[in-house]
């Protein structure tokens, strides 16, 4: 892997938290046995990775069959991360896991189609901002030295999981190779029980309109934020200095980005991923 900073390392085109993972590992997820029930998470960072963990997680508890474990990590690990990593050929049906990968990094198995994929996006004013934020508590990011700065590796790629714009180009290429599921951070704000009821039926689990909103309410940012099996907090202080939960709102890029910042995004949205005709919700 090669080294570009203290904590990120690049392997086939893609920025790794280096000290997490290694190449030996990365290059067994090209012969990682897939199974039909597992269910994939996958995100660019800061994108409402842990929020969807956990309605994925609930709606796979109460619709039945899901092992126990002691919180959403473990229940649904990072594939790309070897930490704490246990032996999933040994684990139980269905398997949970989160990723940041892109396609030609994920397992090939994935393009049986029969395993499920659910992508989620983040419009990139509000991601860079949560981005930004989030590298200033979490020790093994780069600690960014302040927004400008960041904002220039972020557009850059400079950053872990690289380009947002190329992490979205690359995943809705490839969206007919794959049983996967679109949605956005912005449309779970504006209607979440739609979110769940989306996921609900995509995972083919059947939950009554009750059920629906137990997962509804055991997902809200209120909710979560108490929640130690979902909200990260287990993770020791000196390694995750703040909270993972932080505003969950969409526009707080209004009080970060100024007026030119922000019209950079647009043209680079414009140039970069003009052609998907993608629906970003800024506010
Ligand atoms: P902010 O930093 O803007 O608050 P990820 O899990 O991919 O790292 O994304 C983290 C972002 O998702 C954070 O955004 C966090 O607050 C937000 N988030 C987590 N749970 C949420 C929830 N239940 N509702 C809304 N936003 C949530």
């Amino acid at each position: 892997m090669e080294q570009i900073s203290k904590h990120y390392g690049r392997y086939k085109n893609f920025n790794f938290l280096c000290e997490l993972t290694s190449v030996e590992y990365l290059d067994s997820l090209q012969s990682f046995e897939v199974r039909d029930s597992d269910i994939f998470l996958v995100t660019y960072p800061k994108s409402g990775t842990i929020w969807t963990q956990q309605i994925i997680i609930s709606i796979c508890e109460l619709s039945g069959g899901l092992n126990e474990y002691p919180n959403n990590f473990e229940q649904m690990p990072w594939l790309e991360y070897t930490e704490g990593r246990p032996d999933y050929a040994l684990r139980p049906s269905p398997r949970l896991f989160a990723s940041h990968l892109t396609p030609i990094l994920m397992p090939p198995g994935l393009k049986d189609k029969k395993a499920k994929i659910v992508y989620v996006m983040r419009n990139p004013k509000d991601n860079i901002v949560s981005y930004y934020e989030f590298s200033k508590i979490f020790a093994d990011t780069e600690a960014p030295e302040g927004f400008e700065s960041f904002f220039e590796k972020y557009l850059a790629g400079n950053v872990g999981a690289s380009s947002w714009f190329d992490h979205i180009r690359v995943w809705n290429s490839a969206r007919d190779e794959y049983n996967i599921l679109f949605l956005t951070y912005e449309d779970m704000i504006l209607d979440l029980k739609g979110a769940v009821t989306k996921i609900c039926s995509f995972l083919g689990r059947t939950l009554s309109d009750n059920a629906i909103d137990q997962v509804v309410e055991k997902s809200t940012f209120k909710t979560m934020k108490k929640d130690s099996k979902a909200n990260y907090k287990f993770i020791p202080k000196e390694r995750l200095s703040g909270d993972f939960m932080r505003k969950g709102q969409i526009g707080d890029w209004k009080n970060f980005l100024t007026a030119a910042q922000s019209e950079r995004v647009d043209q680079l949205v414009q140039e970069k991923l003009g052609d998907l005709s993608l629906k970003i919700i800024y506010e």
